[in-house]
């Protein structure tokens, strides 16, 4: 077996980490506030003041507030439409100017033109643009079929449904594949049915993950709306319009119905927060309990520093005291506990009043030939480690041998922060290739059988 230590923990050296770039901000607002004059020289109206908000790459966003709290004129601000009168917008790490390229809107009033057709108007988009004209109507009409309007391409706004106007509206912004789609209010100005159904059709597409846009932030005065379909809902205050607190939903999509119980504990909880203006939103969340996490958080440590720690214990049987063994391997406190925790996680060895001990299986792992001992944790980490036994029994159900990493830190990400969720991504997969299970390749970004 590998010397001690060798291997650096977890915490001081990185694995040879995936640097992913997801979750960058794309779009930041800093102290934006927005006066308006009043008639008649009568001074100035606050309607922002002081926000700051990230949208960040692959988040759906919904920004929440009572009619009137300021939520069209930020959007304005941050399309690059209006400028504040302080602070400033930054857009994929340039200040906005004008018209903010990495944008897209949906309006609630559709805003076609009449005399347009379908196929005309969603192509309108990408004039603009310089687009040739042979790859803005290819480009239009996929975009067309994507929102359901196959066969409506020559019919004109007023042969159309309200459902099918706000198609087209949909279909005018996807064309134009921006990096953040942003949506006001796009479903209000529809029957509840359709609106229903649209947003049903939104939410699958984003899940599915070929949304034509990287990011969304969606306007709602619809607190289920806002809970059915983002990632974290951001509350306005009213008079000034500003950031009164966010909510982050912990629920897979698949789990966002109002019969789930957690769902509707959002949104009760919400309901408290927007109709107690005065209210600490965190406060008014209080009474929500957060979803019980069915992967028990790893311990930040690789399995080579699990192995050397056992070895070392195995070979000086008199070393017990925790603080003892810390100087002893020069290896700081903070560096050896998660170690200690991951061993008796994986049932290695028990600690008891500052002192540990190697278990029965913890004697064998540690002085077994290496084929044995990483069979040997192969068997714990599959017992006691459910996010490892997932991972494993996804890949095995898999023809291929394979899985995309995203769905796994998709997942992880609805119960850790997110750079929490990548690190217990990064320690399983130390875990599963040191176990022979499964590897992680960085090139393709996919998760392998190790043995197929
Ligand atoms: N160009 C303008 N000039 C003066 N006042 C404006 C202007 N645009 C918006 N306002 C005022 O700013 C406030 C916020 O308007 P805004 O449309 O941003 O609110 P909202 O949250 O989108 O409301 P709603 O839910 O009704 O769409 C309102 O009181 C509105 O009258
Ligand atoms: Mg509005």
């Amino acid at each position: 077996m590998m010397t001690l230590f060798t291997t650096a923990p977890f915490t001081a050296t990185p694995l040879d980490r995936p640097s992913r770039p997801k979750g960058a901000p794309i779009i930041i607002a800093r102290d934006v506030c927005k006066e308006f004059e009043l008639p008649d020289g009568n001074g100035t109206f606050t309607v922002l003041k002081d926000i700051n908000l990230q949208i960040h790459e692959g988040e759906f966003v919904a920004l929440l507030g009572r009619s009137g709290s300021g939520k069209s004129t930020l959007l304005r601000i941050l399309a690059g439409l209006i400028p504040p009168t302080s602070g400033e917008v930054i857009s994929s790490g340039q200040r906005v100017t004008g018209p903010n390229p990495d944008v897209a809107m949906v309006f609630q009033t559709f805003a076609l033109l009449p005399w347009l057709t379908v196929l005309q108007n969603v192509e309108l988009s990408l004039e603009a643009l310089g687009v040739p004209p042979k790859e803005r109507r290819e480009r239009a009409l996929k975009a067309i079929d994507m929102v359901g309007l196959d066969g409506f391409e020559s019919a004109y706004p007023k042969e159309l449904s309200g459902g099918m106007k706000q198609r087209v509206g949909f279909a005018r912004a996807f064309v134009r594949q921006p990096k953040v789609l942003f949506m006001d209010e796009p479903f209000s100005a529809l029957d509840v049915l359709t609106a229903e159904n649209l947003r049903g059709e939104i939410a699958e597409l984003w899940e599915q993950g070929d949304f034509p846009a990287k990011s969304v932030l969606l306007i709602t005065h619809n607190i289920e709306e806002a809970v059915l379909l983002a990632d974290r809902v951001i509350i306005l205050g009213a008079n000034p319009g500003r950031v009164r607190g966010e909510v982050v939903i912990d629920l897979s999509y698949a789990a966002r119905e109002r019969s789930n119980k957690h769902f509707k504990e959002l949104v009760d909880g919400i309901y408290i927060a927007m109709t107690n203006p005065d209210r600490d939103v965190r406060d008014a969340m209080a009474g929500v309990p957060r979803r019980e996490n069915p992967y028990p958080p790893l311990p930040h440590a690789t399995a080579g520093g699990i192995s050397g720690l056992l070895e070392v214990l195995n070979e000086r049987p008199d070393l017990r005291d925790l603080p003892e063994i810390s100087s002893t391997l020069q290896l700081p406190t903070d560096e050896l506990l998660p170690i200690v925790d991951a061993a008796v996680l994986l049932g290695f060895a028990v600690v008891n009043e500052g002192d540990i001990t190697l278990t029965d299986i913890g004697r064998v792992f540690s002085s077994a030939d290496i084929q044995t001992s990483k069979e040997i944790f192969r068997r714990q980490v599959l017992e006691r480690v459910p996010l490892i036994r997932q991972i494993y029994t996804t890949l095995t159900e898999r023809p291929n041998g394979m899985i995309r990493a995203g769905v796994f830190l998709d997942m992880l990400e609805e119960h850790f922060p997110e750079e929490e969720a990548q690190q217990q991504f990064d320690i399983a997969v130390d875990w599963g290739r040191y176990t022979e299970l499964f590897e992680y390749d960085q090139t393709d970004d996919r998760l392998r059988l190790s043995q197929p």
